[in-house]
Order: structure tokens, then sequence, then C-alpha cells
């Protein structure tokens, strides 16, 4: 059991930024170089599938460097929805998984966060049944789900799909085998961790995910009582255990290798000297050499990353987003931006998703110069970016708006930040603790 008092659990519900839910927007008066130190809050691709996970762990699990994030908080609604007691207290989320009484989110649960795709194999195994609405398409394309519904019924879940719902049963029990994905879904490979975890016997994922988040559950579900072998490889093994043994836990989430990505590329653009706290280093090896290519200067000790910018941003000759340990398609919004004022000209190719670079035509507004076709932009760098009226097209786009606007002489005003709210917390007030004049309005 957690050695942690639990005092603070009658404190107060997980709490809920309303302002997250309002039209407010950010304004930036661009032109201040960044100097200081910062801390990365908790990965928000971790928190998710952990406190997803939380329900295949009767009891009270105690997880910390949660950040507060409105897909965090879409998270636990759902939790809540299905019987857990939820309560938040600062980093850390308390969620008592003891009593499930519902097997299905609902419609508009569904909708506020798309990779709530994941409870799928969490519900099946707990409640031997689960009901979803479809998650359809997003604003990267389409993102389709046919991995994960593969899998899951090649372990034996009876997945109905009609009038937009996922109605699932498990017959007798779901049972381990072998599944060789066609590509490294990071949300499939969690689904079918999850489902396996208390399946009859052992599954075998080849061609797994290979990102530090899929680690960072399997460490979780380890700690509560999983057996699961090789995360962080492309062969992952689970030995189903008796659900019986399964417990709470206590667990802290990794910090977000993206959110220190995105505030390198800030640091960067505005020829500023940032010291990150709480970083992973092989976690954020993937992107270095395209900031080394920059002429960024990188030191890193212990769990510190200090990032020191050259006075005129050299371009990066080519990035290639690709699964980890490639470098991330997350990071391209904010590091494309970063060259919109390097010298010379940058290459992006985006193998992940289909539909990226939609926010390209806003950093266009501050006098980018991109062009686009199909997967592959190219950036000619400008001597400088002026502020404008944008608007966040989806979370990662918006950071690069936020990244860009940092620059941007005069004022920068952007629009539905919801979606930045979605993973980054309080944006804001990090930027500015680094000298950056941004609000909230
Ligand atoms: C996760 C991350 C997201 C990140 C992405 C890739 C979370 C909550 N989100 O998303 O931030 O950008 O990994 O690192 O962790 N695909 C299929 N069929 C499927 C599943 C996926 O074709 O059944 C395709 C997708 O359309 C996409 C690619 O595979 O083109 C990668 O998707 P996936 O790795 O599943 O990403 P997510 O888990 O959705």
């Amino acid at each position: 059991m957690p050695k942690v008092a639990f005092a603070f659990l009658e404190l107060m519900p997980f709490a809920v930024c309303e302002r997250v839910h309002g039209m407010s927007k950010l304004i930036i008066d661009g032109g201040y170089r960044l100097n200081g130190e910062v801390r990365v809050h908790g990965a928000k691709n971790s928190a998710l599938p952990v406190l997803t996970a939380t329900l295949l762990c009767p009891g009270v699990n105690i997880i910390h460097n949660c950040p507060k994030l409105s897909d965090v908080e879409a998270t636990l609604k759902i939790l809540t929805h299905l019987g857990c007691k939820c309560h938040r207290e600062q980093d850390t989320v308390v969620v008592d998984s003891s009593d499930i009484v519902n097997c299905d989110i609902p419609d508009e649960l569904m909708r506020e966060m798309r990779s709530s795709i994941v409870f799928l194999g969490a519900i099946a195994a707990r409640c031997g049944y689960a009901k979803l609405s479809s998650p359809g398409g997003c604003e990267l394309g389409p993102r389709p789900i046919d991995l994960h519904l593969s899998s899951l019924r090649q372990m034996g879940l009876v997945i109905d799909e009609s009038h937009g719902y996922l109605e699932c049963t498990v017959e007798k029990s779901l049972v381990g085998t072998e599944i060789n994905l066609s590509l490294p879904s990071v949300g499939a490979t969690e689904n079918i961790m999850l489902a396996a975890t208390t399946a009859k016997g052992k599954t075998v994922i080849h061609n797994a995910a290979r990102e530090p988040e899929i680690s960072d559950l399997a460490d979780f579900l380890n700690s509560a009582g999983a057996c699961i072998h090789g995360a962080g490889t492309g062969t992952i093994e689970i030995i189903g255990v008796d659900p019986k043994t399964m417990h709470g836990t206590e667990h802290t989430v990794i910090p977000d290798r993206i959110i220190a990505a995105t505030y390198m590329a800030a640091a960067a653009i505005t020829r500023g000297c940032v010291v990150l706290k709480d970083i992973i280093p092989s976690h954020i090896a993937p992107v270095l050499s395209s900031f080394k290519e920059a002429g960024c200067d990188i030191n890193i000790w212990d769990r510190t990353l200090k990032i020191t910018a050259p006075p005129q941003l050299g371009r990066i000759r080519q990035i290639r987003t690709l699964p980890f340990p490639g470098f991330p398609t997350d990071a391209g919004p904010p590091v494309l931006a970063m060259t919109t004022i390097a010298n010379g000209s940058s290459m992006f190719v985006e193998n992940v998703f289909e539909n990226r670079f939609k926010y390209v035509d806003e950093l266009k507004r501050l006098g980018a110069v991109i062009s686009v076709s199909g997967r592959v932009a190219v950036v000619d760098g400008v001597k400088s970016l002026s502020g404008a009226s944008v608007v966040a097209t989806d979370l990662r786009g918006g950071a690069a708006l936020v990244v860009a606007g940092l620059a941007a002489q005069g004022t920068t005003t952007i629009d539905e930040i919801r979606h930045i709210d979605r993973g980054y917390e309080n944006i804001e007030l990090s930027l500015s603790s680094l000298g950056a004049k941004i609000k909230r309005e």
C-alpha cells in the first residue's frame, strides 16, 4: 500500500481550471530575450494512460507530478463517471478505484478528448463490458483506431461497431496472444498493455511503440502487481495476472519531453539562455542534434539542461519526424516555428500524422515564409517576424504560435488557446517567469 498520508483526500475534488473553457486569448509582446530557470511539468501523454490504468488497480492510487491540464481534467471526469473517487492536491492526484459503477463513457466526455480510446482496454478488463462512442477524426487528419480494435479482438474482445458506438463484451475472459502491430502506435500499445495485464496467459506485442510514456505506464502497472517486460523496446511481453492481485499504488509521472522541446525552441528563437529543471536526458536526446545544428549550445547535467542560443540561428537542414527514438512529431511545430527566423532554409518531413501543417498558415500571418507540399514543409528563414492576430489550430500548432510570437516584433494575439491548455500548464506564467511579455486575457 502507498506510504503517503491521505489527509488531503478530503480537501477538494480535482481542481477544475474554469478558465481553460473560456474564450481567453494569449497576448504576447514579442522581442524579449528569455533568461532564467523553469521546471518542466509532468508528461500529459504519460499522465493520461497512467490515470486510465488506475482502473485496473482497485484501491487508492497516488499519482505525483500530474500536470494541471484540460486533458487530465477530462480523464478525471471519465474516471469519476466510472465510479472512481478523484482528488487533486497540487501536483498529486489521488484516484480511489475500489468501486466501479459504470462501464461506459458518455458521448460528451468522449468528445472532450479523443485519446480516451485507451480506456477501452482498461474498462473491458475491469468490467467485462465497455461502451464508448467512437472517437472519430481529429485536427491532425483521420486518426484511425483500427489497430486498437483488431488487437483487442485478437485477445477475445467482441466489439460491435454501430450507430457511432463501440459496444464491447468479454465472453469468458481476455486471453493473451501474439500481436504484430503494422505500425508502432502509442495508443494501441497502451490499450493492449491494459487489456493484457489481467488477461489469461501471455501477450507479446511485436513492433510495440518505444516511447518513454510506454515505459512509464509499464512501471506504474508493475508497481501495482502487473508483470510486464520489455517496455521501451519493440517487443513487450505481458504475463497476465489474477485481477485480485492488482492493488492501488504510488507513482511519479515522468517529465514532459515535448514541453522541454517547446521551451528550448522558445529560448532559441529569442536568443535567450534558459535552464530547464527536471528533464530526463535520454528522453530529450532525439531533439538535441537539431538544436545544435541551429547553433545552440547545450549542457546537460543530472536532470538539468541549459540551452544558450547563438545571436543568429542557423538553419536545420532536415527534420524527419518518426516514432521514438526518432524526432518526435509533437516537437515538430515549435521547432519549425524556431526556424522561421533562422539563416537559410529548413525542411520538415512529417512521417507520423497526415495533416500536421495546418498551423503553418497562421505562422505565415506573422511573416514566416513556408511552403507545404503534402507531408513536407520548407521554411525559408526571414530576418524578423511581426505580430498579428492568429488562431491556434491544434495543441502543438498553438505552441508553435507562442514560440513565434515571442520573437515577433509588436503584439501577437493568439485565439482558441483551449488547444494549448490541453498540454501546457499555465504556459503564460512559465514564460513570464523567464522574462517574456505574455498574458492571458
Ligand atoms: C500519441 C500521443 C500524441 C503523439 C502520438 C505520436 C497521447 C495521448 N498522444 O497519440 O501526442 O503525437 O502518440 O507520437 O499519447 N494509427 C493507425 N491506426 C491505429 C492507431 C494509429 O493508423 O489504430 C496511425 C495514426 O493515424 C497516426 C500514427 O498511427 O498516423 C501514430 O499514431 P499513434 O502512435 O497511435 O498516436 P496516438 O496514440 O494517437
